[in-house]
């Protein structure tokens, strides 16, 4: 059994309105750039550096690992949306557990290699991982 968590922090938000606004236009915002709209807005001047996951496609992510995930009817694998994890560099930001691998900067287009190569396969994806984390200890008794 493989738990898929994917950061949606902030899916929804008004950042996301105005990333999509930015990109409908061909531009992309620098980490310069966005630390400046930024504050603009003091309830995401929390000491987060640049958008989060879920202003920049994971809750798009989430959802289309939803929906790749029940079209495989792949039973042996949970999938959850995750709060924030400080990863913000490398967002959106994708965990897999009991591997304890972190994928950073996932794209649509890696959501389908991940299912095969990783959840499937039992290999991660290599060129995606952020960090490796590995397996949880058990506690002591
Ligand atoms: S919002 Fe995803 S790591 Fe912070």
């Amino acid at each position: 059994m493989r738990h898929v968590f994917v950061c949606t922090t902030g899916y929804g938000c008004h950042w996301q309105k105005v990333v999509a606004e930015h990109r409908s236009h061909g531009n992309h915002l620098t980490p310069e750039e966005e630390r400046e709209r930024m504050k603009e807005q003091p309830e995401h001047a929390n000491g987060h550096i640049g958008l989060h996951c879920g202003e920049i496609g994971g809750g798009e992510l989430y959802e289309q690992f939803k929906a790749a995930l029940a079209a495989r009817g792949l039973r042996d694998v949970l999938l959850s949306p995750n709060a924030c994890i400080a990863q913000h560099i490398a967002r959106p930001v994708v965990m897999v557990y009991p591997d304890g691998i972190w994928y950073g900067r996932v794209t649509p287009a890696d959501v389908d290699e991940i299912i095969e190569r990783h959840l499937i396969g039992g290999e991660p994806v290599e060129r995606l991982v952020w960090r490796e984390l590995g397996s949880p200890e058990p506690a002591g008794v």
